[in-house]
């Protein structure tokens, strides 16, 4: 195995590690994320669900914001596992629009997302198939 791909072994499973760690009484949809530096480190995360809905947070902006706040804002790539709480994830799980928006802002449009059913069955897309287009007015 080379060295790129032992690598990403290394962030898919992470993503399907952090999904054990989500908080999710609501949808009872466990989703797991780690997205690795431009220097090398990964930080991961998981959903976080409250009972105010609307302070849910998904799991890829728990990993990213979770490495922003410790000084990282480039990356390479991110890897996602989601599905049923309690069990091997049934299908790809897609980030949604916001986290994509997140993305986006720390993010270029080669910025790789690795979808992950189990070990072995990952979809790779980059953020510009996900997000062909994006909000950037504000940027002079
Ligand atoms: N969710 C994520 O964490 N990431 C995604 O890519 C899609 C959705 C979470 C939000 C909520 O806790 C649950 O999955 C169901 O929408």
């Amino acid at each position: 195995m080379d060295n790129r791909r032992e690598m990403d072994q290394e962030l898919i499973l992470k993503a399907l590690k952090a999904r054990e760690n989500a908080y999710v009484p609501y949808s009872k949809f466990a989703v797991g994320a780690a997205v690795r530096t431009k220097s090398g480190e990964i930080f991961d995360g998981c959903n976080i669900e409250n009972i105010s809905y609307s302070a849910t947070v998904c799991a890829e902006r728990t990993a990213i914001f979770s490495a922003v706040s410790k000084g990282n804002r480039q990356f390479t790539r991110i890897a996602v596992a989601g599905g049923d709480e309690g069990k091997e994830p049934g299908d790809f799980c897609v980030p949604c629009g916001v986290c994509l928006q997140v993305m986006s802002e720390f993010c270029g449009p080669d910025f790789e997302i690795l979808l992950v059913k189990s070990e072995k069955e990952v979809k790779r897309y980059t953020l510009k198939d996900l997000l062909p287009v994006v909000f950037d007015s504000l940027k002079r």
